[in-house]
């Protein structure tokens, strides 16, 4: 089953409380989620598999250790966008992969507009990046789309979650662990995390 982990980290929190906040501008919001990103990936990679290496150092010969798998980033357009920066931080040489896919505002169901994937899996390890896991449709369908590809191991990055959304991805794909960094009381009638932060493709983008 899928395993849950909503971050207790001290920055963690204190980034997703500015970045709650109805006053935080568009600069700085886009600035949060890519220092939040980063902190959530550091908890996301934290299993990732390893090789030994061996290194010289100035003062003679260091056992090391590098990991073992290529990594991809899928970020889901067009909020997941924002969040590739603070993952390349630390994953400078991952390759990214976007998924274009929007909400149907009357269904709610995720409708996919762009996809480039080439014909054969590339890495190793994907990591599926949104800010908001709200029903779960666009996560359920993006891991979809990624099986499909023949993508070998999945895991969700997220900033925010409804338990609506973690409930759903977990039914559909119990192999992808979930990292998030908070989780909400519940979705509104309209499909939006409540409390949550709002719209937040439109809150990064200047687009509300
Ligand atoms: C938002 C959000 C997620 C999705 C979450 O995107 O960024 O991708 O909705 O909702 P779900 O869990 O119910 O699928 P939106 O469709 O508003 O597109 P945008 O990022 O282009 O604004």
């Amino acid at each position: 089953m899928t395993s849950i982990q909503p971050s207790s980290h001290p920055l963690v929190v204190h980034k997703i409380t500015k970045l709650r906040s109805a006053e935080t501008k568009p600069k700085k919001f886009r600035e949060l989620v890519r220092e939040i990103s980063t902190l959530l990936t550091y908890e996301a990679t934290a299993d990732l598999p390893m090789t030994p290496k061996q290194v010289e150092t100035p003062m003679g010969t260091a056992e090391g250790f590098e990991l073992a798998v290529r990594v991809g980033l899928v970020p889901i357009l067009r909020a997941g966008l924002g969040m590739v920066e603070g993952v390349w931080g630390l994953i400078p040489n991952a390759e990214v992969w976007h998924i274009g896919l929007y909400r149907d505002e009357e269904t709610l169901q995720p409708v996919e507009y762009y996809n480039k994937l080439p014909v054969a899996p590339t890495v190793d390890v994907c990591l599926v990046l949104d800010p908001m896991l709200a029903t779960g449709g666009s996560a359920v369908a993006t891991v979809d789309i990624l099986k499909r590809w023949g993508a070998g191991r999945i895991k969700y990055v997220g900033i925010l979650a409804a338990p609506e959304g973690i409930a759903a991805l977990q039914a559909a794909h119990p192999d992808v662990d979930i990292f998030v960094g908070a989780v909400d009381s519940h979705l509104n009638d309209i499909g939006f995390i409540v409390p949550g932060l709002g719209d937040a493709g439109d809150r990064q983008f200047g687009t509300g």
